[in-house]
């Protein structure tokens, strides 16, 4: 089978899943009928939304941590048939029986997919490859012919901008031993992080590569968005204004500039905290003492490539220097 991402055939999927990897994930769905598709890493339900793209495959989705956003979305009449796995989907040599599944078993539900979508970084983003290698062992062993998603596979820009102990190296090593067919994706859906994609049985994928200019506009889009900068080697010092704009004073990025707003908590409703901002929510969780928190005061930084929420003070993220108003 051939696998064709183009521009023109992606383009299709642009206005509904953006210029971003679901709008790969959506369009290779499109391969397939009655299918089972596996997503590996659900956080917010995202990816497996992309991934039901084609409503006749049956989506099963892990996550180890339950994500209210994620059942809400699920509940939508057009993700019936998406699956929500609340486990640890490299456990027990998926020997695990998911019961409320059908009764099936991680390895029958792994083994009888045509895709699965690997995105399973740990909590704080800093990606080694140990579980990423587990699910590929696995897959090879059981003689699986499929289609590997795999998000993150690392790339050498993103290091020169990364502090050194979030260095992509070994998820690129990684990459590098793998003996397959594989297709390392830059195009304009591709993450800035690394999309590549990994055939078990001789499939094809083609895609239009980024001209040189597109690569510089995704590099400055991952290093300018704020999101990325509490990984930054140096700090991103930044003046902030009473107008609510703020702009970076020196450094490699010096001249970005950008907005800022600091939203008060409004009410708790269920598990959420309401900010008076009208759209920010966050969960309630518990602290060591088993009492329930939600931070009362949530800061936004936002340029035109992203924005970063920080909980409670300006300077808890130690990458990031503000100057005060
Ligand atoms: C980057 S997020 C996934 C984002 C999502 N795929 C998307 O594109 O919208 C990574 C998720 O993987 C989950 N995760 C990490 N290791 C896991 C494991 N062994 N089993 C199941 N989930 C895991 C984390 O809890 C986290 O929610």
């Amino acid at each position: 089978m051939e696998f064709d991402l183009r521009e023109e055939n992606l383009s299709n999927y642009k206005d509904k899943f953006g210029l971003h990897y679901y709008s790969i994930l959506a369009h290779l769905s499109s391969y397939f009928d009655d299918s089972v598709i596996v997503d590996l890493g659900t956080l917010y339900g995202k990816s497996a939304a992309a991934l039901a793209y084609n409503k006749s495959n049956t989506i099963y989705t892990y996550d180890i941590k339950h994500q209210p956003e994620a059942a809400s979305l699920f509940e939508g009449e057009e993700f019936r048939k998406i699956k929500y796995i609340i486990s640890n989907c490299i456990e027990d040599n998926w020997s695990g029986t998911q019961e409320t599944v059908e009764c099936k078993t991680d390895k029958e539900i792994f083994l009888s997919s045509e895709i699965i979508f690997m995105d399973i970084d740990p909590a704080d983003g800093n990606i080694k490859g140990a579980q990423e290698s587990k699910v590929l062992n696995f897959l090879i062993s059981n003689n699986w012919k499929g289609i590997l998603v795999c998000d993150d596979i690392g790339a050498e820009w993103v290091d020169e901008y990364r502090s050194a102990e979030y260095t992509t190296l070994p998820i690129r090593e990684w990459w590098d031993s793998i003996n397959l067919p594989k297709f390392n994706v830059i195009n304009n859906y591709s993450s800035p992080t690394g999309t590549g994609i990994i055939c078990f049985d001789n499939q094809k994928v083609t895609y239009t590569p980024l001209s040189k200019d597109e690569e510089t506009h995704i590099r400055n889009k991952f290093y300018q968005d704020p999101a990325n900068w509490p990984h930054s080697p140096t700090r991103v010092p930044i003046d902030r204004f009473t107008d609510g704009t703020f702009a970076v004073e020196a450094g490699h990025l010096k001249g970005l500039s950008g907005h800022w707003e600091s939203t008060k908590i409004e009410k708790v409703t269920d598990n959420f905290g309401i900010y008076d901002n009208g759209t920010t929510t966050h969960q309630v969780e518990l602290d060591k003492n088993g009492v329930r928190v939600v931070p009362k005061t949530i800061i936004i930084i936002k340029t035109w490539a992203g924005e970063l929420r920080l909980v409670e003070k300006w300077g808890e993220v130690r990458r990031i220097h503000v100057s005060r108003l």
